[in-house]
């Protein structure tokens, strides 16, 4: 009897499919597109000083106008809905809720979020809003910044207010964004603000922000409903050694430690890796650290952002070789690295983005299925995740990326994989929305799926966006068309 031919598995040539339910977003800051920076009682952040000292920002460029999205967010709004995604990532400005970093919220601040998530909501949006994207109130930082504890508390507070005010339509808070770049490249590196370069002033930051965090989270849980969910997004490194030698591999341990695990220790286990103590023992005792302050911080949260770029390659280098750099943010001579001087950082083989970063999926798969396996129990959400190019418009009006296309399919195909896996993935979030202010470099770098020409401030989704439209509404992700 001749055997029938054995049918295709059903799945083999099947798109992936991600979930029903799955959060198909895009993200922005608010000091990167707001603009408005002295309107309604907002004051200056230390964003707004940085950009205003010289040297310090590409071409001098400010935030000041960004992208208007503070006038602009209801066409904005009117975009995403276009783009069929069912998420929108944005951040509270401190300095427009609370100037000063003390006292009552301003209305008028807590009004243009009010009016920005309703918009959301009208559209079938959810909103997911985070409280620290960066732009510290000055006042805060002229009295010590993140240096300091008191700043730790003055954040909890500000989160109960925001919290208090939006908890009724806000359902997703994420506390702090990438709380290593403010402690490490703000204090560290000094190539953010406030430009400081103090190593001990970075890991006391670090461990402020932490504290922030703890303590904002159980501020949130006190005013926010029941069935709020609470997280962190940490900008976790994806580290691999240069050679397979053991030196080479304590590098990668060291920049785990003080890259990685100086957040997920205290928040996620409840303690500080001990090996990071040792390696940072020659700066501090941190004896900042007080009795019950890692409990404060270990507070239960709903899932983790995990913020994923590109992956760090480093080595061991004799002592007294100058650190390289590879933060991803460039620039500065001073390490944001405590403790690791001798580590060495090298260029990750592969394709590049605009920004010099390496293009390599295989690390956002390594990251969420190495944290599913520590944290089993622990949702986790991509919160940022996209490339800069050059994108220019062309004669017929469209913006042509096919490369961000392909970055986006292939880190998306990563995260299919790592599903597969075992890590529990809920959503992921493009970054960016819209062109922005990418920090240092000004206006020069463009991450969004959004084109803004920033004169006229016309919006024109590029070529991506019309993709990623296809893979939200569909839910299957099919490779973008060629070319
Ligand atoms: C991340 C930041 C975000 C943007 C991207 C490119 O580190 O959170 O604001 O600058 O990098």
């Amino acid at each position: 009897m001749p055997v029938p031919p054995s049918r295709p598995h059903p799945t083999s040539t099947a798109p992936p499919r991600f979930p029903a339910g799955f959060l198909w977003g895009a993200a922005t800051s608010a000091y990167q597109v707001e603009g408005a920076t002295a309107e309604d009682g907002r004051t200056a952040s230390i964003w707004d000083t940085f950009c205003r000292t010289p040297g310090k920002v590409f071409q001098g460029h400010t935030g000041e106008v960004a992208v208007d999205h503070y006038h602009r967010f209801r066409e904005d709004v009117r975009l995403m809905a276009g783009l069929g995604l069912t998420a929108y990532r944005f951040s509270v400005s401190w300095p427009r809720v609370q100037p000063t970093g003390h006292g009552p919220a301003v209305q008028q601040g807590l009004d243009f979020y009010r009016r920005l998530t309703d918009e959301l909501l009208s559209a079938g949006i959810t909103p997911v809003a985070t409280l620290y994207h960066w732009d510290l109130p000055q006042e805060l930082e002229s009295a010590g910044g993140w240096p300091e504890r008191t700043t730790a508390e003055r954040f909890a507070e500000y989160a109960g207010l925001v919290g208090e005010a939006l908890g009724d339509r806000i359902g997703h808070w994420t506390t702090l964004n990438e709380p290593w770049c403010s402690a490490f490249l703000g204090y560290g590196s000094g190539v953010h603000a406030p430009g400081r370069t103090d190593p001990v002033a970075a890991l006391r930051a670090a461990h402020h922000l932490n504290l922030g965090h703890g303590l904002a989270v159980t501020a949130l849980r006190g005013v926010l409903p029941a069935d709020a969910q609470l997280s962190v997004s940490l900008n976790l490194h994806a580290l691999r050694p240069l050679t397979p030698s053991a030196d080479d591999r304590d590098a990668v341990r060291r920049i785990d430690a003080v890259g990685n695990r100086v957040f997920l220790g205290p928040m996620l286990e409840g303690a500080y890796p001990e090996d990071l103590l040792a390696d940072t023992a020659h700066l501090t005792d941190w004896s900042f650290v007080r009795a019950g302050d890692e409990k404060e911080i270990h507070q239960p949260v709903d899932w983790l952002g995990v913020n994923y770029y590109t992956p760090t390659v480093v080595s061991a280098t004799p002592e007294g070789t100058a650190p390289a750099r590879a933060d991803g943010h460039g620039g500065g001579t001073a390490s944001p690295w405590p403790g690791a001087d001798r580590v060495g950082f090298h260029p990750a083989p592969g394709e590049r983005t605009a920004m010099d970063w390496a293009v390599d999926p295989s690390g956002l798969y390594e990251l969420l299925t190495g944290l599913a396996r520590r944290y089993p129990d622990l949702p986790l959400v991509v919160t940022e995740n996209g490339a800069a190019y050059q994108d220019e418009v062309g004669e017929d009006g469209t913006v042509h990326d096919p490369e961000r296309a392909a970055y986006l399919h292939a880190h998306l195909a990563a995260i299919h994989r790592a599903t597969a896996d075992g890590a529990d993935v809920r959503g992921y979030f493009a970054w960016s929305l819209l062109d922005n202010f990418e920090w240092a470099y000004g206006y020069a770098k463009r991450f969004g799926l959004v084109h803004v020409d920033y004169p006229t401030q016309t919006r024109t989704p590029k070529t991506s966006a019309h993709w990623y439209a296809r893979v939200a509404r569909t839910g299957e992700l099919r490779p973008p068309a060629e070319g």
